[in-house]
């Protein structure tokens, strides 16, 4: 069994920050990952997307390029999604990127790549596939209301796809290289989705001996938690947590996975593009509650990151730039922050970051005393701070007093030109 008290997350909790990479021939359809269930398409429907695939822009280093100068440390590819098409040559399949236009593993330049600019590596590997004959029709699948297919069912063997699944599983983690993390998607068995008729979870996937195999053939490696098991990492996506996600088992951290539009798969007419400053604040937001931040970009068919995202990516990449002391290795502080601000701590430093922008002071309880200094981290430039007596009285042109304890920073009125501004203090020892 696995010996759980290996810190092999270390570095995921180190890094706080990664890329997470949808990528496939629904690039083509450009309507996101699940056109395929959503329009109910057929093979035949689906067919041109395979054969319109030509990536014939794909500069994986250029991808890891942009993901290095946005600060993100690890990346999380879809080597598999659910429509069953791979991105890498397997040999167990013809329904790869071998055989699209694109002519060639897709995979392995871009595993090179990210790793030459010190990214790790994560592959994200669908459980389900919509695509292969084995697979049986059940409530998420495109032919889920085509009686047709539905007859075919008892003709398929869903050991056949376990087999399948479990031998791609292997390619993956055999043919690439140290593998850091792998991100399952997804269970939907009786605990998780009972709403869904034919729902499958651990029995299906086998993912006990699944699970087993992932760590023999890459021992230390992360594995999140959608395989109807525990896992190391727990993942919520779409929504940022109120508070430190309850870890169960052998999870030792959170993730939140997040998209730069709502959508993972590229989109083409979808604008509902976050603001740069609202993703630094998830960001922070999840560091502050332990939690990691999986931001994804869904590529275009041709093979390029849309302008969009790379224009948040890099907006992120200068803030990241002067205030990634504030988010590498850090986790919570065992103070309560100001309103709509964060803190995020390693060590002896307390860094607050400001949400909203106050006028003139912010007051923080708990930290008379403790501060030797003050600073922006942006600039290094100071911040002046005093400790106003409580038996101070309030008249017209001079705050009362504060609690004892209270820190009151004092800040200028215009806010500093970044998207968070953050506070640095020192903390006495
Ligand atoms: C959801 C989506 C899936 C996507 C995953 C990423 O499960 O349905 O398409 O790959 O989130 O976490």
């Amino acid at each position: 069994m696995h010996d759980n008290s290996l810190s092999h997350t270390d570095w995921l909790k180190e890094a706080r920050f990664g890329l997470f990479i949808h990528w496939g021939i629904y690039s083509v359809a450009a309507r996101g990952e699940w056109v395929k269930n959503r329009e109910r398409l057929g093979d035949g429907d689906y067919d041109p997307y395979f054969a319109h695939f030509e990536a014939d822009l794909y500069d994986p280093s250029a991808w890891a390029r942009e993901a290095a100068n946005a600060g993100m440390r690890y990346f999380v590819v879809t080597t598999k999604h659910h429509d069953g098409f791979c991105l890498w040559d397997s040999q167990l399949t013809d329904y790869k990127a071998t055989n699209t236009p694109a002519g060639r593993d897709l995979l392995r330049p871009m595993v090179e790549a990210f790793r030459a600019e010190g990214l790790k590596v994560g592959f994200y590997h669908s459980l389900l596939d919509w695509h292969h004959p084995e697979f049986p029709v059940d409530g998420f699948h495109p032919q889920r209301d085509d009686e047709a297919s539905k007859c075919l069912n008892p003709g398929r063997d869903m050991a056949k796809y376990r087999s399948y699944l479990h031998g791609q599983v292997r390619e993956l983690l055999t043919g690439y290289g140290k593998i850091d993390y792998i991100f399952f998607d997804f269970s939907y068995g009786p605990d998780q989705h009972p709403e869904i008729w034919g729902g499958k979870g651990r029995e299906a996937w086998g993912s006990e001996e699944l699970l087993a195999l992932v760590r023999e053939l890459q021992p230390g490696i992360v594995v999140n938690d959608r395989l109807d098991l525990p896992g190391d990492v727990t993942t919520p996506e779409q929504y940022q947590p109120a508070g430190p996600m309850p870890l169960t088992g052998s999870q030792s951290m959170w993730e939140a996975n997040q998209t730069l539009n709502g959508t993972w798969g590229y989109d083409r007419d979808n604008y509902d593009w976050k603001p740069p400053e609202m993703l630094v604040k998830m960001l922070v937001d999840g560091v502050s509650k332990d939690g990691n931040f999986l931001l994804n970009v869904g590529p275009t068919a041709r093979g390029e990151f849309d302008d969009q995202a790379l224009d948040l990516l890099r907006k992120i990449g200068t803030w990241m730039h002067r205030h990634q002391e504030a988010v590498y290795g850090c986790g919570p502080a065992p103070f309560a922050p100001p309103p709509d601000c964060r803190y995020t701590a390693k060590g002896n430093r307390l860094f607050l970051h400001i949400f909203s922008w106050p006028f003139g002071h912010l007051h923080l309880s708990d930290l008379g005393g403790r501060v030797e200094f003050a600073r922006f981290v942006h600039d290094g430039s100071e911040v002046k701070r005093e400790e106003i007596d409580p038996a101070q009285k309030a008249n017209t042109i001079r705050m009362g007093g504060l609690p004892p304890g209270t820190l009151t920073l004092k800040l200028p009125v215009r806010q500093p030109d970044v998207l968070v501004p953050v506070v640095e203090l020192s903390l006495r020892l």
